[in-house]
């Protein structure tokens, strides 16, 4: 009691000192107070909105051509401040999974810098397999740290665009089909980029679900989809985690580029949700001065020479096309963001970047995500004892995923790959061969223009030479999959099969030693029919980080006990997929959703269509029981929340993790709905012969749909089933409520 009420004393004094301090503000010349309020401000200040009247005072002080010096790049990942009152520019960095090297202000050549070396953190894909917001929000703070110790401002992340299509280029960077879990991953990971005093720029708002054809492509969705799947997890970032700043996406939604689109920017995102920071447009993604600065775009990057927000935008506004007051606007919602977040002095020593507390959160995230999705006999872990010569085969053994292909890429400090993560577990316990297999190559078509074509043949020197080494081997690791190269922004995979003759190579090395192994090195889904038959064991384990090799390490060894569950479905066959199935991928000028809110597993569940692998699967070294579903009530109000709980028990002989996932499967209602849906989830970590009370909460206003007549959320009464399992296909126990 008593700390909390010195707590309590302590937010009361603070926020008098801020009020003090900005209502003093306006005796002290513009130029100064900014520097003095820097002076004490610490992580983000999260009110956007505290400053406003100063804002509104500096913005009185400013001519026009200051105002529109700030409303584009001066340099590709820079925007101008205002010199003459002491306010410093905006300092912009990709991205998602580390602080990029730095470029040449105006160009994309690398500054060749020996400085700039940072933590290669998981992907999107490989974060989203935790399933674990406090793991998010760690992994934000680490970012946040390090993009404030290189001066950075605004770090472009966290990229949320739902995996409609499993062949997607960005699968890598985006977390999960399912709008839920990319929301609560996105709320962890946003909050700690922003307590530590960087804004976090979620993207791409919205519909980017394809990089084919990204910079033309017009999204047809219906309304009801739209709001329940592709935005969800941006309007979370909003309302529940504070954003500061979002990124309009390439694409056109409705026939409107996102960056010039009024219903997006203006309608749905700044008015309805309230949303008081900046929009950005990505990266060379705006078309026009007046339609994009009446459409809601505050800045415009990515355009050398500022295209359409420089002197274009200057002459629009002296001729009366665009209001000065949406000019204003613009600059204070860029204020807001510059006030809440401490700008870097450009005298201060660089800090430190990568530490090994950085590398230990890598570490944390890396051996959470790994997902076990077969282990016939008990094939792993693997017991030393037994186990004297171990084979390691594979390119992606020995290949580090930090950058490659297009797009943000981190230049690390180190990364561990699994060839080495398994020399420092093993040391002298055990012999250890590497025979690389396959190699990952591509070759220029001429007649195509000299475009890049992938080669799906296997080497034949390469092959027998894994085939001699899995022969004499005691068991076979083959680290399989795709990389950086072939999983790229702009262009999406032509399939999903493994690349570079990857399936000959698995059959081949599993003909001659049955105890063959296959872990992927991947960020998405792929055809794993081949590899499934032909293996005793397979692992997912994604572009995994600065750390990756030692957490794949681990789980081979049974340091750790596997328990990542796959962010996605991996379907049996391409042509499965909803979007393949119904032929509106990739489109050309317009791609149509047909599939409606049916996206991953979704649509499996309810056409009833086996995929290979099911969203939310993977298996564990243990094994986990429930039972005894219990709700609070039986029926509900509309303003209520459902309290759930059930008893897990680890029934194994080893201590897990177990993501304990809550579905919801409507029964009789009116309105269509996909077959289940995602509610909530617990990762819950239980010693062997353990069992644990999981409590968890679901509002009823979870529940609502959009309802296309009234434009808002809607409740629905009726039946609801509540379903917990281990996946989306394997529940365990059912209990109905009533609304
Ligand atoms: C990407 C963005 C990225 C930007 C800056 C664009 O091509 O779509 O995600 O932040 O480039 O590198």
């Amino acid at each position: 009691m008593l700390r909390f009420t010195l707590l309590k004393h302590y937010y009361t004094v603070s926020k008098i000192a801020l009020i003090l301090l900005f209502s003093a503000a306006f005796l002290i010349p513009s130029g100064k107070i900014f520097s003095q309020y820097q002076s004490r401000q610490k992580g983000t200040q999260k009110d956007l909105t505290l400053f406003d009247t100063k804002i509104d005072h500096i913005i009185s002080e400013m001519s026009l051509e200051e105002k529109i010096a700030m409303l584009h790049g001066n340099g590709l990942f820079s925007s101008a401040g205002i010199k003459r009152l002491g306010i410093p520019e905006m300092k912009y960095t990709d991205g998602p999974f580390g602080i990029r090297e730095e470029m040449e202000k105006n160009s994309w050549n690398s500054m060749k810098l020996t400085t700039d070396s940072a933590t290669f953190f998981p992907t999107g894909s490989a974060l989203a397999a935790t399933w674990n917001t406090n793991l998010a929000y760690l992994l934000g703070t680490a970012l946040g740290e390090e993009a404030k110790t290189r001066g950075k401002d605004i770090l472009l992340g966290p990229a949320v665009n739902i995996t409609r299509i499993p062949t997607g280029g960005r699968t890598f960077e985006y977390m999960s089909e399912d709008p839920l879990l990319n929301a609560r991953l996105a709320v962890g990971y946003i909050k700690g980029v922003q307590d530590r005093g960087v804004a976090a720029c979620v993207k791409h708002f919205a519909l980017n679900n394809q990089e084919t054809n990204r910079g033309r492509v017009n999204v047809i969705v219906d309304e009801r989809t739209m709001r329940e799947i592709y935005l969800s997890a941006f309007e979370a970032a909003v309302k529940e985690a504070n954003v500061f700043a979002v990124m309009a996406a390439y694409n056109k939604i409705g026939g409107s580029w996102c960056s010039e689109n009024e219903n997006l920017l203006n309608q749905i995102l700044k008015k309805e949700w309230g949303f008081k920071g900046l929009v950005v447009s990505d990266w060379g993604g705006t078309h026009s001065s007046v339609k994009a600065a009446m459409g809601g775009l505050d800045v415009e990057m990515g355009t050398l020479r500022a295209a359409f927000f420089g002197q274009s935008l200057l002459d629009s506004v002296k001729a009366g096309l665009v209001p000065i007051e949406v000019i204003n606007d613009k600059v204070k919602r860029i204020l807001r963001v510059r006030f809440s977040v401490k700008p870097v002095s450009e005298s201060k020593p660089a800090g430190i970047v990568a530490t090994p507390e950085h590398g230990e959160i890598a570490y944390r995230v890396a051996s959470q995500s790994i997902v076990l999705l077969k282990n016939t006999d008990h094939l792993l872990p693997v017991d030393l004892i037994k186990v004297r010569k171990i084979a390691v085969i594979g390119d992606n053994a020995i290949h580090k995923m930090a950058s490659g292909g297009f797009g943000a890429g981190v230049k690390t400090r180190y990364e561990i790959t699994p060839l080495e993560g398994l020399k420092n577990k093993i040391g002298k316990k055990a012999s250890l061969k590497f025979a690389q297999g396959y190699k990952p190559s591509f070759s220029q078509n001429r007649q195509l223009g000299g475009r890049r074509m992938l080669n799906r043949q296997i080497d034949s020197t390469l092959l027998k030479e894994a085939i001699g080494l899995a022969r004499k081997s005691d068991i076979v690791f083959i680290f399989a999959g795709t990389n950086r190269e072939y999983e790229t922004e702009s262009t999406d995979r032509s399939d999903f099969k493994l690349p570079y003759g990857q399936d000959e190579l698995i059959s081949a090395v599993a003909t001659v030693n049955p105890r063959t192994v296959v872990v992927l090195v991947a960020a998405s889904p792929l055809d794993l029919n081949n590899a499934l038959n032909c293996s005793s064991a397979m692992l997912m384990s994604w572009f995994n980080g600065s750390e990756g090799g030692n957490a794949i390490a681990d789980v081979l060894l049974g340091n750790v006990n596997p328990s990542g569950k796959l962010p996605f479905t991996f379907p049996a066959s391409l042509a499965d997929s909803p979007a393949f199935y119904l032929g509106t991928f990739p489109g050309d000028n317009n791609v149509e959703y047909k599939e409606g809110s049916l996206v991953g597993y979704r649509w499996f569940d309810t056409k009833k269509v086996k995929p290979l692998f099911p969203f939310g699967f993977g298996i564990s070294y243990t094994e986990f029981s429930y039972n005894g579903l219990k709700t609070d009530k039986i029926k509900y109000n509309s303003d209520e929340n459902i309290q759930i709980s059930v008893v897990l028990e680890n029934t194994g002989k080893r201590k897990g993790d177990e993501v304990v996932q809550l579905y919801v499967h409507r029964l009789n209602s009116k309105i269509e709905w996909p077959d289940k849906e995602l509610k909530g989830f617990s990762r819950v970590s239980l010693n062997p012969g353990e069992s644990k009370k999981i409590t968890m909460t679901l509002p009823i206003s979870q529940l609502r749909y959009w309802d296309t007549k009234i434009h808002d959320w809607r409740l629905e009464g009726g039946t609801i089933q509540i379903m917990i399992g281990s996946s989306s296909s394997d529940i365990r126990v059912v209990k109905s409520i009533d609304i």
